[in-house]
């Protein structure tokens, strides 16, 4: 099976959040199970070529490709996801890819991907290269599929080529005014309200994409039922409704090359279940670099996230006194909106010694966390699968969720199984979306830390866990068969 894979963030060339670690690692798998696969991505200005080895693609050449009646020349890159033979082409287009970010607020950020999207499809093309299935993911390349109908439905060598959406993130939709129509030249008939590409008066380019994949999926099984309602479809809970019979969930997996407290080449203290003194030398290690006094009976919680209103920070705002009467430490890492940065910045300012935090992007600093910490924190109001909580897992940091999405797939709750009779509980978790219901969650595990075998029954639940992506590649090579059969 030929696959197409195209991500506009993938490890370790560009990162933002979670698609990025799916991106560099399920398509390692595939390959496992004997797909042929191809990663596309832009070359954003960030990538380090050098380190990365990219190299010119004198095969593919120079590529005119024509966007809002303006023509823009196009290039490809190349280079190899590390230690495989995976191929990874980079678009290369420094008039809408050499900015400072890899997403952007500037006027033209549907045409930076409408050029993708294209120079996705010509690349195919000049490498003649038909796979059988392009795997697009989230918004970005979502106009794929109605370009390979439509826009290129000339080129036949396409006519079999079946086209899977994933969403990682229904949030996020890329939509633009009506005027993309004109700068991607797509037919004007398909615009209406209701429409396969209306949304609101405008475009959506994540609506294109359901509306014209063959088959689409989400990133876990609770998240593709949540989607299908007004709470959490965000708008487009009718049309998937429509598509119901080709919407699957499946559940990420994760890298244990990268995310195993045995091996991880981040941590100044290697660990494994059968010793944990090296998780208690590396929380020492982290509470000394906030200046954070270290004493083994004092809970650590950790957070690491994007900060942004889906991952819960308006509950924990306003359950913030509480939380921090706890006795317990905190330290945060992530950045986002800036009342959320504020508001943790703000914190560790007023309570030094307890509390630390570091704003910013620190892929080191993330390890050291999941490792240090003894529980690790995730409120969020939606969360389409998270990755955080199944590494915490595996590093024995307890999560503390709310049950929503993938957390509600992976996070068991200790107290709520121990009722039940159950002893594989493996965190602890809150449905309400209140401050209240977090303080109450959380307050419970600072409790539960004092009963030193009760906690460790619950750490090695987590660790013996196995979150491979075994099991979901196989899972996508079932969809790619799937989408393939609608072509036929
Ligand atoms: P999302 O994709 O919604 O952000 P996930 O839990 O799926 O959530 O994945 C987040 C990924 O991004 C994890 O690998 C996490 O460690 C990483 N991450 C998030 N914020 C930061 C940060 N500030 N610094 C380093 N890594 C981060
Ligand atoms: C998104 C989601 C997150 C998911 C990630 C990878 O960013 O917010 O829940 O784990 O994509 O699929």
């Amino acid at each position: 099976m030929k696959i197409a894979f195209v991500s506009t963030e993938i490890v370790p060339f560009a990162k933002t959040g979670g698609l990025a670690d799916v991106s560099g690692s399920l398509p390692r798998e595939l390959v496992k199970l004997g797909c042929n696969i191809k990663l596309f991505m832009p070359k954003y200005f960030l990538i380090d070529e050098n380190l990365h080895g990219l190299k010119y693609s004198w095969d593919i050449g120079e590529m005119p490709i024509r966007i809002n009646g303006i023509i823009r020349s196009v290039h490809v890159h190349q280079s190899k996801l590390p230690d495989s033979d995976i191929d990874v082409y980079f678009i290369d287009c420094p008039h809408y890819f050499h900015r400072y970010r890899i997403y952007t607020d500037d006027f033209d950020e549907d045409e930076r991907f409408i050029l993708f999207s294209k120079a996705v499809i010509e690349t195919l093309q000049r490498l003649q290269w038909i796979p059988d299935v392009v795997h697009c993911n989230d918004w970005q390349p979502g106009l794929i599929p109605l370009l390979l109908k439509d826009n290129y439905g000339w080129d036949k060598a396409f006519d079999k080529t079946g086209t899977l959406l994933s969403i990682h993130n229904i949030g996020y939709q890329g939509r633009f005014s009506k005027s993309v129509l004109n700068s991607t030249e797509i037919r004007s008939d398909l615009f209406y309200p209701d429409g396969p590409v209306e949304q609101d008066g405008g475009v959506s380019f994540m609506k294109a994409g359901i509306s014209f994949s063959d088959i689409i999926n989400t990133v876990s099984n609770t998240y593709a039922h949540e989607i299908l309602t007004a709470e959490f479809g965000a708008g487009l809970e009718k049309v998937l409704k429509q598509r119901e019979e080709d919407l699957f969930g499946i559940l990420n997996g994760v890298d244990y090359d990268v995310w195993s407290p045995e091996t991880d080449k981040h941590l100044p203290f290697n660990y494994s279940i059968d010793d944990l003194s090296g998780k208690l030398k590396n929380k020492k290690f982290l509470l000394e670099h906030f200046d954070i006094s270290f004493n083994k009976d004092i809970p650590l919680i950790g957070i690491v996230s994007r900060m942004v209103l889906q991952k819960g920070f308006d509950i924990f705002a306003d359950a913030i006194n509480d939380l921090m009467n706890l006795e317990a430490n905190w330290i945060i890492l992530g950045s986002g909106e800036d009342k959320f940065e504020d508001l943790f910045r703000r914190l560790s300012n007023q309570l030094p010694g307890e509390v630390g935090s570091y704003i910013g992007y620190n892929n080191e600093l993330s390890h050291l966390i999941e490792a240090g910490a003894d529980m690790f924190l995730m409120p969020s109001r939606y969360e389409p699968c998270g990755l955080n909580q199944i590494y915490s897992l595996k590093y024995g940091t307890v999560p503390i969720v709310r049950k929503t999405g993938g957390l509600a797939d992976t996070i068991k709750d200790w107290d709520e199984e121990n009722y039940y009779g159950f002893d594989h509980g493996n965190g602890f978790s809150f449905y309400d979306y209140t401050g209240y219901a977090l303080y109450k969650t959380v307050e419970r595990a600072v409790n539960t830390f004092k009963h030193k075998e009760v906690w460790k029954k619950i750490q090695t639940n987590g660790m013996n866990l196995d979150f491979s992506w075994e099991r979901s590649a196989e899972k996508y090579l079932e969809l790619y068969r799937l989408a393939k059969e609608k072509r036929v």
